[in-house]
């Protein structure tokens, strides 16, 4: 099988779907890899490494006219008349784009966009979303300390002492998990809050504090077990007694990293703008819900803050609103290297050892996976 890597197109992305590593391990499985030139610069990946490796070199018509296509992003409207109809198309697709979806079933293609696989164990090594969101995660906590014009650890210094940073994080998955760990390492003290109870222990055993937010009535309790892992919608009694809070922490705070998401819905806002008021002057929000969320006063989407500006850096009532969103691509090189591995997992259930593909619609992740196929969205 011939398999193309086009180079992204996507403003901002540095990513590439396959490393030097895959190439190899591709090509032991008997297949072809053509890399459009320059596809890794961003990610410090040189065509020379490529070759190196047994990729060919190719340009945008040859990476995109490939049986398999290995993409980061979704393909642009302009790229799309680049695939040969037929072709199977392996991405982050956004399975919640219904417009982009039927576009690559109008062109013909069978696409699988990774980010639908479901939180399974087998599903683990392929689970994109884990794979960069840790990544976000970290990230978030860097760009945090970078903004914050005061050190993180607790310091005992001949000229003073100077007190630890005070950090909360709202939403405790994969991304969360990650910024409590990292700001932990840089010395800071870490409270966090999500939905989900099970949470509880992990964010204790990272040395942060969950903060309570009882369940009154067993609507709450079913609504914050979630689903598949997920977080639900919950009842607005429960988001009330969490504001009031979560608040409390938030105006003691230096610095706020916020993640939560509900899954094919808007962000929830749990960082108002009496809340941001509230904050110290100098401290920074790092907002990684940003333009996932309602409308905010600027005009566009803000994130889990509603003043929160998507790819802007702005200052607020004397805080720093960092509204990055897409940190994993700030982490080219090793966001490239989890994703390029989460793809070749995958690839394993859609290549045969003959070289062809096949759609195996019993197989649960592939099923999961699917975005169009045979001319229509298949989305399940
Ligand atoms: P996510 O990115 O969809 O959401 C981030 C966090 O925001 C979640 O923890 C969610 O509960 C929280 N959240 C939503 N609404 C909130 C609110 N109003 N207040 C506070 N927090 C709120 O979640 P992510 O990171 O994709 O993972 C969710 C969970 O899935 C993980 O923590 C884990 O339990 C599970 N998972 C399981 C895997 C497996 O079994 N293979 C692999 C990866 C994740």
């Amino acid at each position: 099988m011939f398999i193309g890597v086009p180079a992204e197109s996507t403003a901002g992305e540095t990513r590439v779907a396959v490393t030097p590593e895959t190439v190899k391990k591709l090509k032991a499985l008997g297949h072809e890899v053509g890399v459009q030139a320059g596809a890794g610069v961003a990610a410090s990946v040189t065509d020379e490494a490529y070759v190196a490796a047994g990729a060919t070199l190719t340009d945008a018509a040859g990476a995109f006219g490939a049986p398999l296509v290995l993409k980061v992003r979704a393909p642009s409207e302009a790229e799309l008349p680049l695939f040969k109809p037929g072709a199977t198309l392996v991405g982050m697709l956004n399975p919640f784009d219904a417009e982009g979806l039927q576009r690559l079933a109008s062109a013909g293609l069978t696409s699988y966009a990774l980010e639908a696989a479901p939180r399974t164990t087998r599903a683990q090594s392929m689970d994109v979303l884990s794979s960069q969101a840790n990544i976000a995660g970290y990230k978030a906590v860097m760009i945090a300390a970078d903004q914050y014009q005061r050190f993180f650890p607790m310091l005992m210094t001949a000229a003073g002492t100077v007190k630890a940073a005070r950090v909360v994080v709202l939403g405790v998955g994969v991304a969360g998990l990650q910024a409590i760990a990292t700001a932990k390492r840089l010395g800071a003290v870490i409270e966090a809050s999500d939905v989900r109870p099970s949470v509880k222990e992990q964010v204790e055993s990272l040395g942060a504090k969950f903060i309570e937010v009882p369940y009154e009535t067993d609507e709450e309790k079913e609504a914050a077990q979630g689903v598949g892992g997920y977080a639900r919608p919950m009842p607005p009694s429960w988001l009330a007694r969490q504001q009031v809070e979560v608040a409390k922490r938030v105006a003691q705070a230096d610095v706020v990293i916020s993640t939560a998401l509900i899954p094919g819905r808007a962000a929830p806002v749990l960082v108002t703008e009496d809340m941001v008021k509230s904050m110290k002057p100098g401290s920074v929000l790092v907002d990684l819900a940003a333009g996932k969320g309602p409308l905010g006063p600027h005009g566009g989407p803000g994130g889990n803050c509603p003043l929160t500006e998507a790819d802007r850096i702005v200052v607020r009532h004397g805080v720093t609103l960092v509204g990055e969103t897409n940190l994993p691509a700030r982490v080219a090189a090793d966001a490239s290297s989890l994703y390029a591995r989460n793809v070749l997992d995958f690839l394993k259930l859609v290549l045969n050892k003959d070289g062809t593909l096949q759609v195996d619609l019993n197989d649960d992740i592939v099923a999961a996976c699917l975005m169009s196929h045979e001319g229509t969205v298949r989305r399940k």
